[in-house]
């Protein structure tokens, strides 16, 4: 059940291990109340998120896509959360016109101590995808089209950081 109505919802989570999955774990250690619309995914950093998985996420079936990494200059290896960074702000451009509406993706950064700030994000994100309401069906779109005219941008072509 969620905190904002009745139905759950289904909410993918992408969170790196070393930041924002410890802040999701800190938020539970502390019993701070969530939504349980979220799954989590567990991945090494941020930027092993290739913005591929969120849109096979949202074809797929997806409700919302949220993503969560170390704050700018705390990831773990350095440099991955500024790739992430040009990569899902890329993806959100794109989203917009596809037809997949670009409110039912975002990412954040929560560090491993800030569990209140993790539920805060949680809930409201959980929020306004139950304002969304369910994700419609995608069932038109393959994934094998989708990866057709997303190969050049997920290869850094005709993205505004690699021009
Ligand atoms: Fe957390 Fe890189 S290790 S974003």
């Amino acid at each position: 059940m969620s905190a904002s109505d009745s139905r759950e919802l289904r909410i993918v989570g992408f969170l790196c291990n070393w930041c924002s999955y410890g802040g999701a774990d800190t938020a539970g250690v502390a019993r701070f109340s969530q939504p349980t619309d979220l799954r989590i995914i567990r991945v090494p950093c941020s930027g092993r998120i290739d913005p591929l998985f969120i849109v096979r996420a949202l074809i797929n079936g997806a409700d919302g896509v949220l993503v969560s990494g170390c704050h700018p200059r705390d990831c773990h290896y350095a440099e991955g959360n500024f790739y992430a960074r040009r990569r899902l702000e890329t993806l959100k451009q794109f989203l917009s016109a596809t037809g997949i509406d670009p409110r039912r993706f975002e990412y954040t950064w929560v560090s491993a101590s800030e569990g209140q700030r993790w539920q805060h994000v949680v809930t409201e994100f959980t929020r306004r995808i139950h304002e969304l309401g369910p994700a419609p069906t995608m069932s038109h779109v393959s994934d094998g089209a989708w990866f057709d005219a997303a190969a050049p941008a997920a290869a850094g072509q005709g993205c505004p950081c690699h021009g």
